[in-house]
């Protein structure tokens, strides 16, 4: 392919995130702008929230029942000549890591807030690790054919809340009952809600009198005040701001009646960034190098029953990927042939044979891939950035219920803590002990374990919430220094970690036993030396 080529596809793609806190309205946006891409054909396909709707981007049973998205997972769809890929991460209250490193690779966010609610605890929280990686930031405010805050008001949010500048693209003319349309500030148009029509206005924008007989009296009043004010004090629209994630375009509208969200998504194309460059060990890549590279950033086992399978997911950051192409594991050093890759669309999987830098794509693993593994054709062996890994907060002790199962227990364990789901330790006695940031993982790893590796489990929880890494392999002196409130434990890479009840007696620790060097996080593909 000619690097002019490749330069035009590249430019096509978007990958992004969205955020949100629980029932802002993340699912039903989603299935509204898969909707329009044609990825899929009907609303009401892409969760099966409370009831038995088939669900697209939810593959496992636990999220069907529960109405929650557990995994993140892909959706690929084409719109207007471009390629976009949603990256759905899990909303509700104790979710995983896997959601933070979902956000490692995208390009940009969507944050969507109930209208009537405003910013909640969860979209803080992804806010921040979108925000620490300066992504641009979307904003789709939601739900406005119900009563909601006043629209200075949510913008006020914005940045008062999360400190992020914003610049409203849409605005909305009225709410709940009283809701008539949007004005789109930059293309000067008035959409009207449910009558279905677009108004062009004049030179004067909405001080025209191009408005006065489509809206009520109070509504055009409101309109005209606020866009003064906006006009008046908010920030000026700045590309370069949006793009750097300095500046959130602001957008309102309702997912649930497919309202705003045309104008939502043409905006978003014309000013989110394409795929650039990604920071390595080796400096940075640009994704038109003509040598391919990607990494490894989660890895899911049995996403179809049917099969029994494990697909790690590559986010393309150069190059050209082509079925059968042959890629170094830069971990390990080793080639590997990639003959069987496959495009995500939750749980329904297309062959794919060429893809590139800002597509995501599955392929298969049998064992062979660690999450933040990099696969390059480069010669030279580079990593790129470490995904981050955040330290457990609840520890729990697990065996099997029946010992005759040791095995399809052992397997599922070794699994799932390869897959990044769960963190998977062992202590001297060689107990298994697991970790995670939130309850819900505990949940849904005995859920899996159960459904997909037929092993019951006793769980048994541990009164740790601290974990740190030892900095030492002599482990006869730190044994001595041990108590009833501390454990030590093995990782996944038989790396030494102590887990201490709580802050406190972490502290108490150090201060004791201070030749004893501890360390709160490791890369996921860092070892002791
Ligand atoms: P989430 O993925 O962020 O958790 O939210 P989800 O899309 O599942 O939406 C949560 C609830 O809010 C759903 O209602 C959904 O229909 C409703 N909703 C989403 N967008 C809008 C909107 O623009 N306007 C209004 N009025 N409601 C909206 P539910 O009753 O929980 O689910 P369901 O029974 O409708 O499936």
């Amino acid at each position: 392919m000619a690097n002019q080529q490749l330069i035009e596809e590249i430019q096509k793609r978007r990958i992004f995130g969205i955020i949100s806190h629980p029932d802002a309205g993340k699912t039903t946006l989603t299935e509204k702008l898969l909707l329009h891409g044609g990825a899929i054909r009907e609303a009401g396909t892409v969760k099966g929230r409370h009831n038995s709707k088939a669900a697209t981007s939810d593959w496992m049973e636990i999220e069907k029942q529960r109405g929650i998205s557990v995994t993140s997972s892909v959706m690929q769809f084409e719109y207007k000549g471009k390629v976009i890929s949603i990256m759905d991460t899990p909303g509700h209250n104790d979710f995983g890591e896997d959601t933070y490193r979902i956000l490692t690779s995208v390009d940009s966010a969507v944050m969507v807030i109930d209208g009537a609610k405003g910013i909640e605890a969860q979209t803080k929280k992804l806010f921040k690790v979108c925000s620490m990686r300066g992504i641009p930031i979307f904003t789709f405010i939601n739900k406005m054919d119900r009563e909601a805050m006043d629209p200075l008001e949510s913008m006020e949010e914005l940045e008062e809340v999360l400190g992020l500048p914003s610049v409203a693209v849409t605005w909305p003319i009225g709410c709940g009952l009283n809701f008539q349309g949007i004005y789109d500030r930059l293309e000067n148009v008035v959409h009207l809600y449910k009558v279905g029509k677009t108004i062009e206005l004049g030179k004067e924008g909405v001080f025209g009198p191009e408005l006065e007989e489509h809206l009520t009296g109070n509504n055009l009043k409101n309109l005209r005040a606020e866009i003064e004010l906006i006009e008046g004090a908010g920030n000026e629209f700045n590309l370069e701001a949006i793009q750097h994630g300095k500046l959130s375009p602001v957008f309102f509208g309702s997912a649930l009646a497919d309202f705003g969200v045309t104008q939502f998504l043409n905006h978003f194309l014309a000013m989110s960034p394409p795929p650039g460059p990604r920071k390595t060990t080796e400096g940075e890549i640009e994704p038109t190098e003509e040598e391919f590279s990607g990494f490894i950033f989660k890895i899911q086992a049995n996403m179809n029953p049917a099969h029994r399978d494990r697909i790690a997911f590559l986010r393309i950051c150069s190059g050209i990927f082509q079925r059968g192409m042959t890629v170094t594991l830069t971990r390990t050093g080793k080639p590997i042939k990639l003959s069987q890759s496959t495009q995500l669309m939750a749980n329904e999987r297309e062959t794919i044979d060429n893809a590139f830098a800002g597509d995501v794509i599955g392929i298969y693993d049998t064992g062979t891939y660690q999450i933040g593994d990099t696969l390059t054709t480069k010669k030279e062996s580079f990593f790129f950035e470490p995904l981050p890994t955040f330290p457990p907060e609840l520890f729990a002790r697990v065996t099997p219920k029946n010992t005759l199962k040791a095995k399809n227990f052992q397997k599922g364990v070794q699994q799932l803590a390869q897959e990044g789901a769960i963190q998977v330790y062992h202590n001297e006695y060689n107990e298994v002990i697991i970790g995670a940031v939130g309850a819900l993982q505990f949940e849904v790893f005995e859920y899996r374990l159960k459904n997909e590796y037929n092993s019951d489990l006793l769980m048994e929880p541990l009164d740790f919430n601290v974990v740190r890494w030892l900095k030492t392999t002599e482990l006869n002196h730190v044994k001595k220094c041990l108590d009833s409130r501390c454990m030590l434990v093995f990782d996944h890479f038989e790396r030494p970690l102590v887990l201490f009840a709580n802050q406190f007696t972490l502290n108490y620790f150090m201060e004791r036993y201070k030749d004893i060097e501890l360390v709160e996080a490791l890369n996921v593909n860092s070892t002791l030396t």
